[in-house]
């Protein structure tokens, strides 16, 4: 069993299989960066499969595969399948945008994935547009649908950003609840890479916005999940808010990230991070353990997205599309 050095079980894997994206959205990589990691510095699908096993074996039993956009790495069915044959009953998810589903998604709940979550910033075409670099709603929207269609567990993210998307928080919210799927808000969380010109809106004020509609009771969290769960008084239909600026979800922390190029992060507000790949590379199982044993006793207490904390202190530097939110 993995437990990190403030007590915490560690149960849940999350890796980003690239950087790259085909979005440029504004709270994350509103500009394509200065340089990509470089193709050869990524570990292959089998490295990465050789750490997968080591944390599996730990009792890791929810893995899901980010980005930047994970389905632009090539052959990510074949790596979903490798890691879903070693644990068929693992809580297998994606993060995605969506921009590649329809085609993918068949293909990808054949190898057995069981879940995905979605971003779906906007439903307005223009706006959409504005958050996410280029033209990208109809194709989310297709992707979603198909998804839906053969059956796959679907959830949406929104961040809702001031005088951009911060009209659509109940649009977005009746759009999920049609379908039956439930829409978490993330507050942004600010990032020297993001455009620093955009301004998130506090998880108090997106809840104002869905009741001037309805009443909402708090429900309290999925246990170590940092979305906090609020159900609908008319209509049932439960919804989450995602507030690190709180971080009380820190105390209950059970993940650990890893990047394609074989770092593995703490958390996702803090630099630190320790290289897995020349162990893997070697097939050094006890050195990538020795490795992860290491930076669960280093795993910091919480982050610093809180509110007494954000006038004062330096912005995080990690990319969201390096770590995977
Ligand atoms: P579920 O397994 O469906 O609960 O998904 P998830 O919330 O773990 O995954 P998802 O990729 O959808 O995460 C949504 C967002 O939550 C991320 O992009 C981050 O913005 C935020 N988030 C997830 N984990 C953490 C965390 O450890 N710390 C902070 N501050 N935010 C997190
Ligand atoms: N603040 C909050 N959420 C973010 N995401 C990416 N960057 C940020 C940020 N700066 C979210 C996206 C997506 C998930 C991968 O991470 O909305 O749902
Ligand atoms: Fe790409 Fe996701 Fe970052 Fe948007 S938030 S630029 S879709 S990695």
């Amino acid at each position: 069993m993995l437990i990190d050095g403030q007590g915490r079980r560690v149960n849940y894997l999350r890796v980003s299989v690239t950087e790259r994206c085909n979005f440029r959205c504004q709270y994350c990589m509103p500009e394509k960066p200065f340089s990509w990691v470089p193709q050869e510095n990524l570990l292959s699908f089998e490295e990465l499969f050789l750490f997968i096993k080591v944390v599996i074996d730990e009792g890791v039993d929810k893995i899901r595969l980010t980005g930047g956009e994970p389905l632009l790495r090539e052959d990510l069915d074949k790596f979903i399948a490798m890691i879903h044959d070693y644990k068929p009953d693992i809580d297998l998810a994606i993060t995605t945008n969506g921009f590649l589903l329809a085609e993918a998604a068949h293909k990808l709940k054949i190898a057995g994935l069981k879940r995905l979550n979605i971003s779906l910033d906007s439903l307005k075409p223009d706006i959409a547009a504005k958050i996410a670099g280029k033209d990208v709603l109809y194709r989310v929207l297709a992707g979603i649908e198909e998804a839906l269609e053969i059956g796959l567990n679907v959830k949406l993210n929104m961040v809702p950003l001031k005088g951009i998307n911060e009209n659509e928080i109940l649009d977005i919210l009746e759009y999920a609840r049609e379908k039956q799927i439930k829409i978490r808000f993330i507050e942004y969380m600010e990032n020297t890479h993001a455009n620093n010109t955009i301004e998130g809106m506090h998880g108090r004020e997106i809840l104002v916005k869905i009741k001037e509609r309805y009443t909402i009771h708090a429900l309290g969290r999925e246990g170590a999940s940092p979305s906090f769960n609020y159900r609908i008084e008319e209509n049932g239909y439960e919804f989450g808010l995602i507030d690190p600026h709180k971080h009380d979800f820190c105390e209950n922390c059970n993940r650990i990230r890893l990047t394609a190029e074989g770092h593995l992060i703490p958390c996702l507000y803090f630099d630190e991070a320790m290289s897995i790949a020349q162990a893997v590379k070697e097939k050094d199982i006890n050195k990538a353990s020795s490795i992860l044993a290491q930076v669960l006793r280093d795993k910091p207490k919480e982050n610093r997205w809180s509110e007494e904390e954000l006038d004062s202190r330096e912005q995080s530097k990690r990319a969201f599309y390096q770590t995977g939110g």
